[in-house]
């Protein structure tokens, strides 16, 4: 829908001011031919806000790509905080690096390579995140909503990217292994007493999707 995209644009020109490394981010990323489906510059604001809301002084991602919403969430943190991204493609690992290094922001992030279920158990023992960011292979969001919750404290907020699929969410019947990952999430968080959720639409120049929003009630 073109309003949708109008709309954006109105938003992001208005309230969201050009940043140069997030325009430098996503130029590397084009010519590295990645996908250009990170988030909108609005969502990316809209993730930077929460981490600052939460005060979140340590972050996870899961899904980097060429580290868009990595940088906006990177910089909310303080000087001493920390991100963990955590990417399958080395080649999208690669792009990340660069485009976070040229935010000035490599000391406060490291990218980890690899699928996400083999490296997030090695993040269990640290110090729990603050804020979590599910963006990668949604068929496994369940999955990693359990990882999320396990590497969380009472009080950690959890959001979850492209949960909504164009509505396709409420066909219960559908053959989208992406919408079928979807439901069994907002099944596992019906039936998840240790936090309370949300989900909002979203329409704009990435289509009609949306984005869960929880906070970690208590961690055990
Ligand atoms: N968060 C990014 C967009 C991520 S796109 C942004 O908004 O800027 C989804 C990313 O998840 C892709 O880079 C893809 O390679 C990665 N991915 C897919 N399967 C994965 C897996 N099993 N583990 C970790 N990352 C995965
Ligand atoms: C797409 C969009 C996303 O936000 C994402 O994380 C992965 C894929 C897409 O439009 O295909
Ligand atoms: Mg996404």
């Amino acid at each position: 829908m073109e309003i949708w995209k109008a709309v954006d644009r109105y938003i992001g020109d208005t309230l969201v001011p050009s940043d140069p490394a997030l325009d430098a981010a996503l130029a590397a990323s084009e010519s590295a031919g990645l996908p250009a489906i990170q988030v909108a510059p609005n969502q990316g604001q809209l993730l930077h806000l929460l981490a600052r809301i939460g005060n979140a002084r340590r972050i996870l991602e899961i899904g980097t790509l060429g580290g868009y919403s990595t940088i906006c969430l990177a910089r909310a943190l303080p000087p001493d905080g920390r991100l963990i991204t955590l990417e399958y493609e080395p080649r999208h690992a690669e792009v990340a690096r660069a485009n976070i290094a040229g935010a000035g922001l490599a000391d406060l992030v490291e990218v980890r390579v690899g699928p996400a279920l083999e490296t997030l158990p090695k993040l269990t023992g640290e110090d729990p995140f603050d804020l979590v960011f599910l963006d990668a292979d949604k068929d496994n969001n369940d999955r990693y909503f359990e990882w999320a919750l396990r590497l969380s404290r009472p009080g950690t907020t959890i959001v979850v990217d492209n949960i909504i699929r164009q509505g396709k969410v409420i066909d219960a019947n559908s053959e989208d292994p992406l919408v079928q990952g979807s439901r069994r999430l907002f099944d596992l968080i019906a039936a998840e007493p240790r936090v309370t959720a949300t989900a909002i639409q979203t329409v704009g120049r990435k289509g009609h999707d949306g984005l869960i929003i929880a906070i970690v009630d208590r961690a055990q």
